[in-house]
C-alpha cells in the first residue's frame, strides 16, 4: 500500500476530559488508511510575541511546532467554540504558526475542521472563524461535508467510543476529508 498521508491534528481545548480530544481520537480510528492522523499538541506554546522572531530568539517550542507542522500534508482542526469564537489557545498556534512573515508552516495545506459542543449548535461560530484564518493563511479549507457535532455529551458510550451514530456520519466526513487531501496534494 501507498504510504498513507500524515495529518496534523490541531485540538482546540486543553481539558482533560475534552470532548474534542475524545472525537479526535475517534477520527483517528475511523480514517481510511490512506490517511495518519496525530495531535499536535498546542498547550505549551508560549503566547506569541512577534518581538521574539525579530530579533531571532524564538523559543524551542515555537520553532519544534513550526517544524512539526511543515512536515504534515494536511491539517485537521478538532474544536470547541468559546464564545462564538475558537478558543484563545488554538487561535496562539494558528498565530505561532503563520510566521516569522513569508515562512508559514500552513501555506496550501489542504485542511479540514470538526466542531464540537455539547450546545445546540455543534461550534458553527468556531468553525467558520476558523476557516477565516486559515482560508487568509492560503489553507484550502474542505466546504462539504460540514461537521458541525452537536450535543456531544452524549456522542460517547461508557468507553469513551464515539457512538455509532456520530461515528457514521464522521466516517463519512473522513472518507470526503480524505478526497480531499489527495485533490489538493495533486493539484
Ligand atoms: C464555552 N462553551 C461554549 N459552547 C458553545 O457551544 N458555544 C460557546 O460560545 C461557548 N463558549 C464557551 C466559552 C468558554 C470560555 C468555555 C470554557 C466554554 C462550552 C464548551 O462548548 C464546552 O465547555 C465544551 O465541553 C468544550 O470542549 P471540550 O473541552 O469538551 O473539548
Amino acid at each position: 500500500m501507498a504510504q498513507s498521508r500524515d495529518v496534523a491534528v490541531l485540538v482546540g481545548s486543553l481539558r482533560k476530559g475534552s470532548l474534542n480530544r475524545m472525537t479526535a481520537e475517534g477520527l483517528a480510528r475511523l480514517a481510511p488508511d490512506s490517511l495518519a492522523l496525530r495531535i499536535v499538541e498546542i498547550g505549551r506554546l508560549p503566547l506569541y510575541d512577534q518581538d521574539l522572531d525579530d530579533e531571532g530568539r524564538p523559543p524551542s517550542e515555537w520553532t519544534d511546532f513550526r517544524e512539526r507542522v511543515k512536515e504534515a500534508d494536511a491539517l485537521l482542526f478538532v474544536t470547541p467554540e468559546y464564545n462564538r469564537s475558537v478558543p484563545g489557545v488554538l487561535k496562539n498556534a494558528i498565530d505561532v504558526g503563520s510566521r516569522p512573515y513569508g515562512q508559514s508552516a500552513w501555506e496550501g495545506k489542504p485542511g479540514g475542521v470538526v466542531s464540537v459542543s455539547p450546545g445546540a449548535m455543534g461550534g458553527f461560530g468556531a468553525n467558520h472563524h476558523l476557516r477565516q484564518s486559515m482560508v487568509f493563511l492560503n489553507v484550502p479549507m474542505m466546504q462539504m461535508p460540514e461537521a458541525y457535532v452537536a450535543g456531544a455529551g452524549d456522542s460517547f458510550d461508557e468507553q469513551g467510543e464515539l457512538n455509532a451514530r456520530t461515528a457514521g456520519f464522521l466516517r463519512k466526513f473522513m472518507t470526503a476529508y480524505a478526497a480531499w487531501v489527495e485533490k489538493i496534494l495533486a493539484s
